[in-house]
C-alpha cells in the first residue's frame, strides 16, 4: 500500500516537487521518530503520505469532500480543508478507518490536546523534516527524540509566532491544544 501511495504521490505532484519533496520528507523524519520511540511505523507513514495531499487541489475541490457542518465551522480557517478532506479521501480511496492515522492527519495543522504518539510525530514531521529551512529542523528532531510533548509544544509555538507577526489570530482549537502543551511540559522545550 506505501509504494502505491508514493506512485500516486509521485504522479499527482509531478508539476510540483517542492510539495513532493516535503511530503516524502515528512514520511522520511515520521518514520525515523517513529522506530527511535519503538512505535510501528506503518501509521505514521500512511498518515505522512496523505497529510498534504490535497493541499495543491482548489479550494471548492477541497470543500466537496467535506460535510457542511466542517464546511462551516472552518469558513474563517480555510487552511483546516486540506486536512480535512485528505482524511476523507484516504477513506475512501484506500479504505483506512484506522482512528489513530485519520486523526494524524486531521490535526496536522494545529494539533489538538491529548494528542497520540502517532499523531505528535506526524505533527513535527511535517516542521522537523529537513527541507524545512524557516526553522532549525535538526534542532528540532533532536528534541522529539527525547520528547514528542515538548516538541510538540515547540512547533506550536513557531505557527502562534508566525501569526502573531502576521497579525493574525489563532483558531481556539489552536490556542486549547498549546495549552495543554504547555501545562503537560511545564512549558519546558
Ligand atoms: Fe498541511
Ligand atoms: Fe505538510
Amino acid at each position: 500500500m506505501i509504494q502505491r501511495i508514493i506512485q500516486d504521490l509521485q504522479h499527482k505532484f509531478k508539476n510540483d516537487p517542492m510539495r513532493l519533496t516535503h511530503i516524502m520528507g515528512v514520511y522520511e523524519t515520521a518514520t525515523k521518530l517513529a522506530l527511535h520511540h519503538k512505535i510501528d511505523p506503518f501509521k505514521v507513514q500512511i498518515a505522512s503520505l496523505y497529510h498534504d495531499y490535497t493541499k495543491n487541489d482548489k479550494i471548492e475541490t477541497q470543500t466537496a469532500l467535506l460535510t457542511p457542518d466542517e464546511v462551516a465551522l472552518y469558513k474563517d480557517y480555510p487552511v483546516m480543508y486540506h486536512a480535512l478532506s485528505a482524511e476523507h479521501l484516504l477513506q475512501k480511496n484506500h479504505h483506512i478507518l484506522d482512528e489513530e492515522i485519520i486523526q494524524a492527519i486531521r490535526h496536522h495543522i494545529w494539533g489538538r490536546p491529548k494528542m497520540s504518539s502517532v499523531e505528535m510525530i506526524v505533527f513535527i514531521a511535517d516542521y522537523a523534516e529537513p527541507n524545512r529551512t524557516f526553522i532549525d529542523a535538526t534542532a528540532l528532531y533532536e528534541l522529539a527524540c527525547m520528547s514528542l510533548e515538548k516538541a510538540t509544544l515547540r512547533c506550536m509555538e513557531i505557527t502562534l509566532n508566525n501569526l502573531k507577526e502576521q497579525g493574525a489570530n489563532p483558531h481556539p482549537e489552536q490556542l486549547e491544544a498549546y495549552h495543554y502543551y504547555k501545562e503537560v511540559t511545564r512549558g519546558e522545550t
